[in-house]
């Protein structure tokens, strides 16, 4: 099963995330594709309330804390978002690292603390162009997800900072050598269970290179930012995932 995920960022509160959820279910959607928004936490109930008995998309959140409960002013803890029905969270955006400081070792924390109530975390990992250019990705990328593999059920999001909200997508090719080596590192933890893992590419991805991803080989999905905020694009994008 091919997976299209949505990330609004910091993007619609309730409001508009009830009108985005409405306008999306006027939309055509493949059944044989697994589709997800990735809602701020705030909107989580408005866009469940909006979703009524539609299974489709399911709803994500984009960050939790990984503790139960207690002095952490600010944060949510997995628990809550089960609450509402959370399928899935995005785990280590690169934004969040960036702006936040959020580190391998929190990443990992969260990790296990999303699969222990039934969350799937989307694990995000990827090199900056400086450390690319230095020849620094590989070493990166496996740190990221070393931290991160406290569990086996859960998604990996390759998303090169230097291809994310940059109009610069990473070409098929190298989203492709990435996913491979992004395999054999989840082969070596996790034997065969690695297979199932799905491995999604994020990073620019819009309507015009949509299929150049779908059509490779490893990419097992794909994270969609900026191009998911217009409800139509989105349903045009997930008519592609399931052309592949
Ligand atoms: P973008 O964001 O599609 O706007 O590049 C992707 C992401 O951050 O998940």
């Amino acid at each position: 099963m091919k997976w299209i995920i949505a990330n609004w960022k910091m993007h619609y509160g309730p409001i508009k995330a009830g009108a985005w959820i409405r306008a999306f279910r006027r939309e055509r959607l493949p059944k044989d594709v697994e589709i997800g928004v990735a809602v701020p936490h705030i909107s989580l109930a408005a866009a469940r309330a909006s979703l009524g008995r539609a299974s489709a998309p399911l709803l994500g959140a984009q960050n939790a804390f990984w503790g139960k409960e207690g002095a952490f002013t600010g944060e949510t803890a997995p628990e809550m978002l089960q609450e509402l029905g959370t399928s899935f969270c995005l785990v280590g955006h690169s934004e969040r690292r960036i702006h936040l400081g959020e580190t391998d070792q929190m990443v990992g924390k969260k990790v296990a603390a999303l699969a222990a109530v039934g969350i799937k975390p989307v694990v995000c990992v990827g090199e900056t162009k400086a450390q690319r250019d230095k020849k620094e990705t590989l070493k990166v990328v496996k740190a990221q997800l070393t931290a991160a593999l406290t569990t086996s059920d859960l998604l990996v999001a390759y998303e090169p900072v230097w291809a994310v909200g940059s109009g610069k997508a990473c070409s098929p090719e190298i989203a492709k050598q990435m996913h491979e080596s992004i395999r054999e590192i989840l082969k070596k933890k996790f034997g065969a269970r690695a297979e199932q893992i799905p491995i999604l590419y994020g990073g620019s991805v819009d309507e015009n290179n949509i299929h150049e991803y779908f059509s490779t080989t490893d990419i097992d999905g794909v994270l969609v930012g900026g191009a998911s905020l217009d409800p139509r694009t989105f349903g045009l994008l997930c008519r592609a995932a399931a052309r592949g």
